[in-house]
């Protein structure tokens, strides 16, 4: 066991022992290092203004990502190089081509922001710059700004390829932050962080992590801390063992074969968003709409499963394209199709010490049409009130088999039996899909809350079945959004 947290702040090396478990990246930036740039807006993932950047070693260079600190804990920044606002300035106050760039475009007011979109900006610079105004709205989705407007951020944002600035003291440094950083990652031994009764555990492998939760049936699984981050920041509660799979290599892994595509359970939601996009295109959509980059930056898809949330956005998807849940306990696994998983609201078929492994995602065939959409109050940031997801399996213009997913319709996410069994054998035809429209009534009595009425959620529930139909068969144009964000509220 090793009991220090070991990661770089900047390029200075931080060995931290007997830290709060729980204690966030973001307070510990303001009250243990003084940094008091990261800013504090909500304290739960939704607002940017505490946005820093990790950087990992991912195939032979640096991967810098953008997250939320303040719904990260400490104990997660292990192998890592944290960077800060602070960091992007030069050793002679020269300002970074980031920061040169908000100014010039005066892209800052009050400023209480600024940092955020700074750290959101900087890997976006890092990769080249040049990205498409669409692209860079993507990028800035989990930035608020209250004063400036977003125009002026926007229009820096277009210019980070060509300003000038100080760069040398970050990019001079990065083959020695990438020997740093894999030196840390060499090491296979399980971390221990201990603070009265309270203790946070990352093993380095998966057989370690398998071990741990059958000694530890209790502890909290934690991923990517997007929901368990605010069970700490919002709800105050006091999680006394804690299991992070964030170091296990092999859970991070996209394995693909001729059949399926595999994710493991670390993967996060960014790169498995990836993955999926290029085979299912509308789940691209989707997970393009699913948070913030900062979010999907840390969020798994593991995790989004697990929590069986009925309004989580991946299940529904996975379920329509025949996902397979692997699950792990001890030496065992077992696997079983993900709509399986879901047993009732808040209830999954998983043991306490049983660890969801990987999802198992066939590759489309050619003659199978998938359709996805995501129906919530705002494009960007917003919770699904449905989420939608169609895989229609057609021989000539015979429906061969029909899957059908939905999300916010029941209290887990649930197939649409009623609806697939009156389309399969039949003509992928208008007849057809009214009469699968008006079965969905059998299949589910939503509920009525913040986010939508019943009747709206049924009507919402229809309308996206005769919507993918019209696109599939031709009838109607295709109104993806890719690139375009006025066609949000189709
Ligand atoms: C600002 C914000 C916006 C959001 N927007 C969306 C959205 O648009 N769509 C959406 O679907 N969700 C959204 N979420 C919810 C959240 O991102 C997801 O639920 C997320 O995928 C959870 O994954 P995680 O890796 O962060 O899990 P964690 O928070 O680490 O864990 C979540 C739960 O799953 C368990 N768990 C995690 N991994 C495993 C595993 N491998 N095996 C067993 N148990 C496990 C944990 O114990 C915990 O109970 C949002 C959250 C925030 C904060
Ligand atoms: S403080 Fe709002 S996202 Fe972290
Ligand atoms: S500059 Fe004031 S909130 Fe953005």
């Amino acid at each position: 066991m090793r009991d220090s947290i070991e990661f770089l702040l900047g390029h200075e090396r931080r060995s931290l022992r007997g830290v709060d478990p729980t204690l966030t990246v973001l307070d510990y930036l303001r009250s243990h290092e003084h940094r008091k740039g990261t800013k504090e807006g909500c304290a739960e993932g939704d607002c940017g203004a505490c946005t820093v950047v990790l950087a990992r070693p991912a195939g032979g260079r640096l991967d810098y990502r953008a997250v939320n600190a303040c719904i990260q804990f400490v104990p997660t920044l292990d192998g890592c190089q944290l960077l800060t606002v602070e960091d992007l300035q030069g050793p002679d106050g020269e300002l970074h081509p980031v920061q040169r760039a908000l100014v010039e475009a005066h892209g800052s007011q009050c400023g209480f922001c600024t940092p955020g979109f700074v750290m959101s900006l900087f890997p976006l610079w890092r990769a080249g710059g040049g990205a498409t105004r669409a692209e860079i709205a993507d990028r800035l989705a989990g930035n608020l700004c209250r004063c400036t407007g977003y125009g002026p951020i926007l229009a820096a944002a277009e210019r980070l390829a060509e300003t000038p600035g100080a760069t040398a003291h970050l990019l001079g440094r990065e083959v020695e932050v990438l020997a740093q950083l894999e030196a840390l990652a060499d090491d296979r031994s399980t971390l221990l962080i201990e603070d009265g009764d309270r203790r946070f555990l990352a093993p380095a492998t998966l057989e370690a992590l398998a071990d741990l939760l059958l000694a530890h049936p209790g502890a909290t699984v934690l991923a990517g801390s997007t929901d368990v981050g605010l069970w700490v920041t919002k709800q105050d509660r006091r999680l006394e063992t804690i299991i992070w799979l964030g170091r296990v290599a092999e859970l991070r892994e996209i394995r693909a074969s001729a059949e399926a595509i595999e994710i493991g359970a670390g993967v996060t939601c960014a790169d498995g968003m990836a993955a999926l996009a290029a085979e299912w295109p509308d789940m691209g959509e989707v997970y393009r709409r699913y948070a913030s980059p900062p979010i999907r930056n840390t969020a798994t898809i593991g995790g989004n499963i697990a929590n069986g949330s009925p309004i989580g956005d991946s299940a529904p998807l996975l379920i329509a394209a025949g996902a397979t849940l692997v699950l792990r306990r001890g030496r065992q696994r077992r696997r079983l199709p993900l709509e399986d998983f879901f047993l009732a609201y808040g209830k999954q078929d998983r043991r306490p010490d049983e660890l969801v492994e990987a999802v198992i995602v066939p590759r489309r065939r050619p003659e199978q049409r998938f359709r996805a959409y995501k129906i919530s109050k705002r494009f960007d940031q917003d919770i699904s009130a449905v989420l939608g997801a169609f895989t229609i399996t057609l021989d000539g213009g015979t429906v061969r088999e029909a899957r059908i997913a939905y999300g916010g319709m029941a209290a887990t996410p649930k197939r649409a039996a009623a609806a697939e069994a009156s389309l399969r054998g039949r003509a992928w035809a208008e007849p057809t899909v009214r009469a699968a429209m008006a079965a969905l009534a059998q299949d589910f009595s939503p509920i009525t809350d913040m986010r939508a009425s019943a009747g709206y959620r049924l009507q919402v529930a229809r309308n996206l079945l005769l919507k993918a139909w019209l696109e599939t068969s031709g009838h109607s144009a295709e109104t993806r959004l890719v690139g375009d964000r006025s066609l949000a509220h189709v």
